[in-house]
């Protein structure tokens, strides 16, 4: 079997920061509750009139510098999100008209925040299999569309932002995407959703009226589920492949709360400089978070050829799910 690795990766995120006074303006909260619950301080959003496919554009084709892949010879486009530009065509066939991929396909994915983990992995099959060279795989959503502004529980949480790879076969089976534990539970649903939009409940006055198009979150039940479905899922893998403390170069938890990141990272025993965190500048970016971190990462020269790295990530449905990989570039 041959393995998937990343051979370029990039992410963008918009100019306008939203920060925590910005909000005191707006909703009945403050800076310190913020920071000490959530480890958030911005977050940023993007203008109106630009929808994901903005940011994903942009970074897929940084990505796809980083790799030396032109769009043209690309196989494939996943893009995860839950904020599609539209209902459909899918943001994939978006991006892929807008990079010039004319000899892709591509497609949505709906996970979540765990969606680019599952995209990820299902990129990852073609390689495996041999059938496709050339995979763009792009996390990025637009919470900022489907965030109530007057809603103190869930208007500090999120943010806007992409991240992108270019995922290519390697020679070398060390190297690579060694593993993924992906899981849902459909139960979780009723925990944290957006009813307004689909075929259940699609668009009218009163579905605008009765803010269905909104994000809604019973936040305490999913941090609780979240804590241990993220320690649980990464403690899976950990042990499936013997992997110690000292051997992860760096845990890239999908980033929703400090405090849930903290918890997956006392229970793996890792050191604190060995977690990436950047939910203080971003806040939950949903699909976006982990290819953004391990974008930050590579960037800032964290990550190098050979080092052993643990993804993680837990959101709505509930989605939960774990990746080990050595990094190639
Ligand atoms: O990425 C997808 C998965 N999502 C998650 O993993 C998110 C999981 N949940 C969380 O991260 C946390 O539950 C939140 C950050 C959403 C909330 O933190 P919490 O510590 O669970 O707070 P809470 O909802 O239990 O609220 C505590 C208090 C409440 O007041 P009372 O009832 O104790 O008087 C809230 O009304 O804090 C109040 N509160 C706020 N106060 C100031 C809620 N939101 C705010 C706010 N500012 N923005």
């Amino acid at each position: 079997m041959q393995r998937a690795k990343i051979t370029g990766i990039a992410h963008y995120v918009p100019s306008n920061v939203l920060t925590n006074k910005d909000l005191e303006k707006m909703v009945d909260t403050n800076d310190e509750w913020i920071v000490s619950r959530t480890g958030i301080k911005e977050r940023r959003i993007l203008e109106k009139g630009k929808g994901t496919s903005y940011m994903g554009v942009l970074a897929a084709q940084r990505a796809l510098e980083v790799a030396g892949v032109k769009p043209e010879e690309l196989d494939l486009i996943v893009v995860a999100t839950v904020t599609p530009d539209m209902m459909f065509p899918s943001t994939a066939t978006i991006i892929q008209d807008k990079i010039g991929a004319k000899n892709a396909w591509g497609v949505d994915v709906n996970g979540a925040c765990t969606g680019f983990l599952y995209a990820t992995a299902m990129a990852t099959q073609f390689i495996e299999s041999g059938r496709y060279k050339k995979v763009l795989v792009v996390g990025a959503d637009k919470m900022s569309a489907i965030t109530d502004y007057t809603d103190r529980n869930t208007c500090i949480l999120f943010g806007d932002a992409a991240g992108a790879i270019v995922l290519e076969p390697s020679e070398d089976p060390e190297i690579g995407i060694l593993d993924f534990i992906l899981k849902s539970d459909g139960s979780g649903g009723k925990y944290l959703y957006m009813l307004g939009g689909g075929s259940l409940h699609p668009a009218n006055h009163e579905t605008v009226e009765k803010k269905m198009h909104y994000i809604y979150q019973d936040g305490r039940t999913v941090f609780k589920f979240a804590v241990e479905g993220m320690a649980k899922i990464t403690e899976e893998i950990v042990k499936k492949h013997n992997i110690s403390p000292e051997e992860i170069k760096l845990f890239v938890p999908h980033q929703a709360n400090k405090r849930i990141i903290d918890a997956t990272a006392r229970r793996l025993k890792l050191d604190e400089e060995k977690v990436l965190i950047n939910i203080d500048r971003y806040g939950n970016t949903t699909a976006a978070t982990i290819p953004m971190g391990l974008s930050e990462a590579f960037s800032e020269g964290r990550i190098k050829p050979g080092d052993l790295i643990l993804l993680a990530a837990f959101g709505a449905g509930f989605t939960f799910g774990s990746m080990v990989l050595r990094w190639a570039i």
